[in-house]
């Protein structure tokens, strides 16, 4: 491992240890607090390991061109900002990153704001955001030699690992919550070969399971208090400078579930600021559902100094999360920013979800909470009609179909849910109707008198 380069710093109390001394949970043995990869180097302003700015931006586009295997790689891409591995010839690689950044014409209208996105995280190979992080975790851990891998997960993390974990011959255990996850997530860790082991638990529950197995067995541990997962989901925010010529957006809107991909965002970006890559940072906001709540509540009722764990409940399985594990470093990516941190309804997320399938991307319940959540700070004046807002959307709208259906059956909705909303959630909703095999029905559905 090029400890050279790199070391882990404790966020908590600033205790530094070499990549390879972490504990297996990743907590500080000092303080308990989580690590963050920290690269000596960068601060030296004349040292050579200090990247220069220009020189990166020419270097990373004309890898766009190149026929070489990690250049495809939309994260390794980024290789210079990732000096993780002894040798890049470890890297684990699915082709993740390189996502598409959509503008919302429909949603840009609703709301007033010309410069509205999406940067759409679904479009990895397993269909969410964790590949980007997953790369980066796993290839760390084939290069130290380990054999199995494992992580507690609402199920877009197993089936990111267990894909990657397959692809570089190793074996994955997956631990989730019994009844909590969706079907299209499971299946991919199934199809991946993983051992799956589902709990009677709710994902907190999972971690605590989790911990203890990795201190006895020589597993290592791919959850997102593994740093180095924190290091690959940091590059869709070199992704979005690029996309804007190096002129970061005025806000990006993340979901927040076990709180570590805004902080990871935060990290790309702050990183590319002290690095001369960027002037500024993006606000960056983190919207959770109001039944999975801790980190609003963590910040209305003592700013972040401490959290209550909650029981969580939202029909957004993904971030269904009441005891999140990167909530401190989550606090400090909002407040360094000058962002906001806001809960959704049930039903603001159901429309949200649906007026972005509408435009023709269909995401993930949690990642809807994204819109629900910008139409609040919209109302609120904290985001203005001028202003540059990405959307990060986090899954496939196919990872949980069940849940798209049942929203267009009306099933998915509870009557109080809706309270106030019934016209709108009626507007959105599609019947898939079943006709008479005649051209005739056909076209009387397509007339509306179907
Ligand atoms: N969106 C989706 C689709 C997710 O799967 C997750 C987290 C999040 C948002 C929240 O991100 O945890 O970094 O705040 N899913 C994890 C999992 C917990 O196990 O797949 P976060």
């Amino acid at each position: 491992m090029n400890d050279n380069l790199h070391q882990l710093r404790c966020f908590g109390c600033g205790t530094r240890v070499v990549g390879t001394e972490a504990r297996p949970d990743f907590r500080c043995s000092a303080c308990g607090d989580l690590f963050e990869v920290e690269y000596p180097g960068w601060g030296q302003r004349q040292g050579h390991d200090r990247p220069n700015a220009g020189a990166l931006k020419w270097l990373w586009r004309e890898r766009r061109c190149s026929s070489e295997a990690l250049d495809h790689s939309g994260v390794w891409r980024f290789r210079e900002l990732l000096p993780i591995l002894e040798n890049f010839g470890n890297a684990v690689t699915l082709c993740e990153g390189n996502t598409p950044l959509y503008h919302l014409p429909r949603a840009s209208k609703a709301l007033g704001i010309d410069q509205l996105f999406a940067k759409h995280q679904g479009m990895n190979p397993t269909g969410s955001f964790k590949d980007t992080g997953m790369t980066t975790a796993l290839s760390v851990a084939r290069e130290r030699g380990f054999e199995w891998v494992a992580c507690a997960s609402t199920g877009n993390t197993s089936a990111a690992m267990a894909a990657y974990a397959a692809r570089a011959g190793m074996r994955s255990l997956v631990v989730i919550p019994e009844g909590k996850i969706a079907w299209g997530k499971l299946a991919q860790a199934m199809d991946y070969g993983a051992v799956t082991c589902q709990v009677n638990t709710d994902f907190d529950g999972c971690v605590r399971v989790l911990t203890t197995v990795v201190k006895e067995a020589n597993i290592y541990l791919l959850n997102s208090v593994n740093p180095y997962r924190l290091e690959g989901q940091k590059t869709p925010a070199f992704e979005i400078a690029e996309a804007f010529d190096w002129n970061v957006p005025d806000h990006l809107i993340v979901p927040g579930g076990n709180l570590a991909n805004s902080s990871a965002l935060a990290k790309g970006f702050r990183e590319m600021k002290e690095l001369g890559l960027v002037a500024r940072l993006p606000k960056i906001s983190v919207i959770q559902a109001e039944g999975a709540n801790p980190l609003v509540r963590s910040l209305a009722a003592s700013n972040g100094a401490t959290l209550e764990p909650v029981v969580a409940h939202t029909r957004a399985t993904a971030i269904r999360i009441g005891n999140p594990a990167s909530w401190r470093k989550a606090a400090r990516a909002i407040q360094e920013t000058g962002g906001w941190c806001l809960d959704v309804s049930e039903a603001e997320i159901a429309i949200a979800k649906a007026e972005l399938g509408a435009e023709g991307l269909g995401c993930e319940p949690a990642s809807a909470v994204t819109l629900a959540g910008l139409k609040k700070l919209r109302a609120q004046g904290n985001v203005r009609s001028g202003d540059t807002v990405v959307l990060l959307l986090t899954g496939h709208t196919l990872k949980d179909a069940d849940y798209t259906i049942d929203f267009h059956r009306g099933t998915l909705l509870k009557d109080e849910e809706k309270a106030g909303l019934e016209e709108k959630i009626e507007g959105l909703r599609r019947n898939a109707q079943v006709v008479d095999a005649t051209p005739e029905a056909v076209l009387a559905a397509v007339k509306g008198k179907g």
